[in-house]
């Protein structure tokens, strides 16, 4: 897609013919639709100056892709702009509003009538959010059409009091010109995900300077960034959306108050969101030693995985009086069952070291036929197992693979179900 079909779409007729498409359909049946729309006069006519395959092509693209930014955006994406890699590379809703509140919590006393920066904004999630807070941010970005994407959606959503967006190079930023800086460099080349920071654009030190630079400042880093790299200024906060691991967002400045290590658990299905809250957070408590080590009690604990890179596991443990089952695996048993988003609790039914043969005369005892495998540190093709279980009947068990010293162990586990302990 390239800017000027684009802007094709932004014009009154424009956004009539986008509306007048069904999403599923034309995802479904996506040449019928396109031949549809090669059909439409008013297709053509929306640049004359454009090859109508450009146009049709554009048009497409932009409701294929709303429907499926729904995933990230809700009902919002079918006002929303996108392009493949912009879609693709932004921040669900759910996770920007989330640092938007801390950044927008600090903006009074950090911007002193200045603006925000959103650096490689890309289409605009996180700058969205910040404007919906209030706070007056200018975003910019590398690339003309993902820059033409953000202005439209901050018109789209109404928002272009307080939002605006540039071209240009964010490395070129003089470090300290905005005060309250979000920064998100692009983690894709032109193969695909980079894993070097290095080769992240702009380059990991370059953003890590311009972060540090700034009075506040937040930088979005990938979810499994090593510990070692996490810049010593920093503090850092892994976030997971519904037992995912999204990203670590590493805060500078007056955003870096509070604990240096925090997992942050967010939930957008609507079921989970209504059982177990929207958020919960773990903190590192600098005062707790390592977790202790015991046999298994009543209750397996399986932590979210924001809680396991974060290297909160202790913490986690010593919130229910839990024991690791070995030091190295981060699963924990305790004696009394708490229900938490921060983790999925399993009543233990039977500990056995790992033999198929015992394994599968455990699951037949219990008449189960359906059959979850979870693992920690244990190799086995858990698929494979499920098969060569050949498991029948009408209950249901998790089988827990890990290991404890030297020896690979399995547990049989149940949902815990009853009353919790809170
Ligand atoms: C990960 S995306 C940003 C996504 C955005 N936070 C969102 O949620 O919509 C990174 C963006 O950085 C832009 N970019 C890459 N290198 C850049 C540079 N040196 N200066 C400015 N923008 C850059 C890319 O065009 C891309 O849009």
């Amino acid at each position: 897609m390239h800017v000027p079909a684009f802007e094709a779409l932004l014009t009154d007729a424009g956004r009539e013919v986008l509306a007048g498409i069904d999403p599923k359909a034309a995802a479904r049946d996506r040449l019928a639709a396109a031949s549809r729309l090669r059909g439409d006069p008013r297709v053509a006519d929306l640049d004359p100056g454009l090859p109508v395959s450009e146009l049709v092509n554009a048009v497409l693209t932009q409701v294929l892709l709303r429907e499926r930014g729904r995933a990230k955006f809700g009902d919002r994406a079918e006002r929303m702009f996108f392009t493949p890699d912009g879609l693709e590379q932004s921040t669900r809703r759910v996770v920007a509003d989330h640092r938007a509140e801390r950044m927008a919590r600090a903006a009074p006393s950090v911007l002193d009538g200045a603006a925000a920066g959103d650096l490689c904004c890309g289409v605009g999630a996180d700058l969205l959010a910040l404007a919906e807070r209030g706070v007056p941010v200018e975003g910019v970005d590398a690339d003309p059409l993902t820059v033409a994407v953000a202005r439209a959606n901050i018109e789209a959503l109404g928002l272009s009091g307080l939002a605006r967006v540039r071209e240009g190079d964010a490395a070129e930023a003089a470090p300290g010109r905005y005060p309250l800086l979000f920064c998100d460099p692009a983690r894709r080349g032109g193969r695909g995900r980079v894993f070097d920071p290095a080769a992240y654009s702009p380059p990991w030190d370059v953003a890590a300077g311009l972060a540090a630079a700034s009075g506040a400042a937040c930088l979005k880093a990938a979810p499994g960034i090593p510990h070692e790299a996490l810049p010593e200024d920093a503090a850092a906060e892994w976030i997971s959306v519904d037992g995912e691991l999204k990203e670590t967002a590493l805060w500078f400045g007056a955003l870096a108050g509070g604990p240096r290590r925090r997992a942050t658990v967010l939930h957008e299905r609507e079921g989970l969101l209504a059982r177990e809250g929207a958020v919960a957070h773990l903190d590192a408590d600098p005062g707790l030693g390592p977790a202790p080590v015991a046999a298994a009690r009543r209750y397996l604990y399986d932590p979210d995985p924001a809680v396991v890179r974060s290297h909160l596991v202790a913490e986690a443990a010593a919130r229910v009086d839990g024991a690791l089952l070995d030091e190295r695996i981060a699963y924990f048993t305790a004696d009394t069952r708490t229900v938490s988003p921060l983790w999925r609790v399993l009543e233990v039914l039977e500990v056995l070291p790992f033999s198929l043969k015992r394994l599968r005369s455990a699951v037949r005892k219990l008449n189960a036929g359906t059959v979850t495998v979870k693992k920690r540190g244990s190799a086995v093709d858990t698929e494979k197992l499920r098969r060569d279980l050949r498991a029948s009947g009408p209950e249901s068990v998790t089988v827990v693979l890990t290991r404890i010293g030297d020896r690979p162990f399995c547990l049989l586990c149940r949902e815990a179900g009853g009353p919790a302990a809170d």
